[in-house]
């Protein structure tokens, strides 16, 4: 069975309660359980992360090498900033999904640029919680 890490960086810890109107009121925990099912369903397993701290997201996307075929990563904030992220998911060469809730391109400036994209297997962004899901779809079709 393939193994998916979905993993979710800084302040997305509280997505529900965090700027709704833009994040929605879902749970960060009741997301993880619907992607979980929906890998399930697609014959796949999936174990979550998250953390606010830029080394700890780095230390689990090291561990990946060992035990996942691909990442489904929301870094939040990071994402557009942080070129020791993305160089941890180069240095892995795992499959990467880059996800975001929100339409970045619709946001502030600085939400427009992606230091992870260009060593991501692609980006989705805009759908709310089913982005993550979406991005499910992608990781099974590439990994098929
Ligand atoms: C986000 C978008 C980022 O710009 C922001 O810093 C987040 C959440 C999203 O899911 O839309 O924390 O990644």
């Amino acid at each position: 069975m393939k193994k998916v890490l979905l993993i979710h960086g800084p302040n997305l810890n509280l997505t529900g309660l965090r700027e709704p109107g833009i994040y929605g009121t879902d749970t960060l925990a009741s997301i993880n359980a619907e992607v979980v099912d929906k890998c399930a369903k697609l014959n796949m397993d999936c174990s979550v992360f998250q953390s606010n701290s830029e080394g700890a997201l780095i230390d689990r996307i090291h561990a990946a090498r060992e035990d996942c075929d691909a990442i489904i990563f929301n870094a939040g904030a990071y994402t557009h900033y942080s070129y020791a992220l993305r160089d941890a998911i180069a240095a892995v060469r795992l499959p990467c999904i880059e996800v975001h809730m929100s339409n970045v391109h619709a946001r502030e400036e600085f939400r427009h640029h992606s230091v992870l994209a260009p060593v991501c297997a692609g980006v989705i962004a805009g759908f709310g919680k089913h982005s993550y899901l979406l991005a499910v779809d992608a990781v099974k079709a590439i990994l098929e």
